[in-house]
């Protein structure tokens, strides 16, 4: 172990030779905002983006959809919560992507007050030929927001994502859905895998998908979509530190060093870079002390790791060594965040790790004092932490069913002939509901967008496409 940090130093300086200041920002070649359910052409979220409506748009294809909007939305949910799409048989969004490669794929749900039964909602939702999940648990309380976030390679020219009911009595449903394009640089194709018996780097990362688990920002607040500009959201790390005792948090007024060949700002924003927490010593003694951080994961999965740094609390260069633990195993030994960053302090760096999520049904991350750390210094430092479960085997975050066995199941167990007639039946037994609701004058919280719509398939590729959303 003690002959990892030269060699792996050397592979997590990325190239040095070129540093320089950036600053351009990034604009997404592709970016799709869709407001489901709604027919209004714009919805402005709380982040001042524009979301398209889907009524009649082009890029859903399917018959047994429904739409619904909430007619006493909640002033604090975001608008985009306010209307959702109902499937009642497999239904498809299809995106022209204008560029293979990775993709941030941001599904919102939020179950509307409304006659519908949504303990009913049980779907599985792929994206091309990967299964995002089975079925979420939307029976716990209405009133809150489930966003899933993935980072989905594409290597053709459309991303389909398919909401599939579990069987004919369930249904799926979906309040937004975001598809953008994500920045060459955000996901790196190799890493180091850290395991108790060994630490080697592994290539090849980015055949696979990722599904955030968890984005923290250490020490400080919680970053909204607004403030990243990959829109994402970044809470704060107090539920998952270990302990406070010996720590404190640092923030920092000054101006975030980007520099090219290092973490950009798409990889971290300032926000997350300019806060932190740190061991410090003050005496003539080095704290024994790790600061530490556990996640709960579920096994069976890989996770890639990402951990933030950014020395915004030394106050000289070259002053700050730690060493860094991915579940107890020493990750990187006498991490040297001067050396790493071209000789800057407050310049943004981070480290990629593959882990396996073990039965302890918990990931655990730690940087504390190494051999080399100093006296009357800052001993360790962290800024941001991500946590990205990695597809298993058959493609699924949730799992063991491949894409294609989803789709079989729906047309083995519900005939493909009689599944649009029930559908039909479906929504006319739920319309004759709620008409029959409204006439004996109660009042009702859903209001149709539209009844069974038609929809023809269209050929995307020819068809009109959203243009960009830009904020
Ligand atoms: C964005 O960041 C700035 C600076 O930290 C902060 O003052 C502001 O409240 C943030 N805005 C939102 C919407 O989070
Ligand atoms: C810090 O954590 C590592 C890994 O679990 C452990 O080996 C080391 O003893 C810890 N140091 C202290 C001072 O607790
Ligand atoms: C650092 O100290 C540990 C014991 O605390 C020792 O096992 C290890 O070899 C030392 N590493 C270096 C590089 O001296
Ligand atoms: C994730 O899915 C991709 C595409 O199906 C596959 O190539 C890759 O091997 C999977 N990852 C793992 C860790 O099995």
């Amino acid at each position: 172990m003690a002959t990892l940090s030269s060699t792996s130093a050397l592979f997590f300086s990325f190239t040095l030779l070129y540093f320089n200041l950036i600053s351009a920002s990034f604009t997404p070649l592709t970016h799709y905002l869709i407001n489901c359910g709604s027919p209004q052409p714009t919805t402005v979220d709380f982040d001042h983006r524009h979301f398209t409506g889907d009524v009649s748009s082009s890029f859903l294809s399917s018959t047994g959809t429904i739409s619904l909007t909430d007619q006493y939305p909640s002033p604090k949910s975001s608008p985009i919560y306010h209307t959702t799409r109902v499937f009642t048989r497999p239904s498809k969004y299809k995106f022209v992507i204008k560029n293979p490669g990775a993709h941030l794929v941001r599904l919102h749900f939020r179950r509307l007050k409304s006659d519908f039964d949504f303990s009913n909602a049980k779907f599985h939702v792929l994206a091309n030929e990967f299964v995002l999940f089975n079925s979420l648990s939307m029976e716990m309380g209405q009133d809150f927001e489930i966003v899933k976030d993935y980072v989905i390679g594409v290597d053709s020219d459309v991303l389909v994502i398919t909401f599939v009911p579990s069987d004919k009595s369930n249904f799926g449903f979906v309040n937004a859905i975001e598809v953008i394009s994500a920045p060459n640089d955000l996901i790196a194709d190799v890493a180091q895998y850290v395991k108790f018996d060994k630490n080697e780097q592994i290539h090849g990362l980015l055949k696979n998908g990722f599904e955030t688990m968890y984005r923290v920002n250490v020490g400080g607040w919680k970053v909204t979509p607004f403030n990243d500009s990959l829109w994402r959201t970044w809470v704060t790390d107090d539920e998952y530190l270990k302990s406070n005792d010996g720590l404190s948090k640092v923030h920092f007024g000054g101006r975030i060093n980007y520099q090219d060949g290092g973490a950009s700002r798409e990889v971290g924003p300032d926000n997350v870079y300019n806060s932190a927490r740190v061991i410090r010593s003050s005496g003539n003694s080095i704290p024994e002390l790790n600061m530490t951080w556990t996640f709960p994961v579920i096994g069976g999965y890989k996770y890639l790791v990402r951990m933030h740094f950014c020395d915004i609390a030394s106050v000289a260069r070259g002053m700050l060594y730690f060493n860094v633990y991915v579940n107890n195993n020493l990750a990187y030994e006498n991490l040297d965040l001067t050396e790493v960053t071209n000789r800057l302090l407050a310049s943004p760096f981070y480290a990629d790790f593959v882990v396996d999520g073990d039965s302890s049904g918990v990931l655990t991350l730690s940087v504390g004092p190494s051999n080399m750390s100093l006296p009357r210094a800052v001993d360790a430092i962290l800024n941001g932490v991500e946590i990205l479960k990695i597809n298993n085997s058959v493609g699924s975050f949730d799992g063991e069913i491949c894409a294609h066995a989803v789709l079989k199941s729906w047309k083995r167990g519900n005939g493909n002939v009689v599944y649009p007639m029930l559908a039909a039946v479906f929504l006319l037994l739920i319309a004759f509901v709620i008409m029959h609701r409204r006439r004996a004058g109660v009042t009702d919280s859903v209001a149709w967008g539209r009844l069974p719509m038609e929809i023809p398939e269209v050929n995307l590729k020819y068809g009109n496409q959203l243009s960009s959303n830009k904020l």
